[in-house]
């Protein structure tokens, strides 16, 4: 079976995709399907390179059982565009950023919105919460599990298929 690859996209790699990240692969391995999933993160900006996650992001994730492990890097459109099948950003900037990477529209099938797979969020975008307190990092938490679920439910479903 072809596997399935997800890349999660914010600006810097080190709050919201890095969280998004973890959510998923712990989804991913509750469900058996760390063969056919495989899930990464990236910044749309360079800055943070080689960081670990926000030790703010990494505790409220922790709180919730999630290891953030990752390295911040850049998003690579060379290598990432053609490797991955979801490039899913978390807010509207970050979505037009990656979208005027793809000069010649051919991979926008793939970028998605995070706020799209929400059902129990009516938002258009996952906030950045560098600049918040406590509450908007369990804010973007909460986001990201609904989102995350959604999405790994569609993506059962065109395996299934
Ligand atoms: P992220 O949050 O995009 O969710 O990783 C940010 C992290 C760092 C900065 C901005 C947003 N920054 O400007 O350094």
């Amino acid at each position: 079976m072809t596997k399935k690859k997800i890349l999660f996209v914010c600006l810097g790699n080190i709050c919201r995709s890095p969280a998004a990240e973890g959510i998923m692969k712990k989804f991913v391995a509750q469900n058996n399907l760390d063969n056919i999933i495989e899930v990464d993160s990236a910044g749309t900006m360079g800055y943070h390179t080689g960081e670990g996650a926000d030790p703010r992001m990494k505790r409220h994730a922790k709180n919730r059982g999630y290891d953030l492990t990752s390295a911040a890097r850049r998003f690579d459109p060379k290598k990432d565009f053609p490797n991955f099948d979801y490039i899913v950003t978390m807010d509207d900037q970050n979505f037009a950023d990656i979208n005027s990477l793809d000069n010649e529209k051919k991979f926008h099938n793939k970028i998605f919105k995070m706020a799209s797979f929400c059902k129990n969020h009516d938002i258009a975008e996952v906030p950045d919460p560098y600049y918040e307190g406590s509450e908007g990092f369990e804010y973007v938490l909460d986001i990201l599990e609904d989102g995350c679920g959604n999405l790994l439910n569609k993506i059962k479903n065109e395996i299934d298929k």
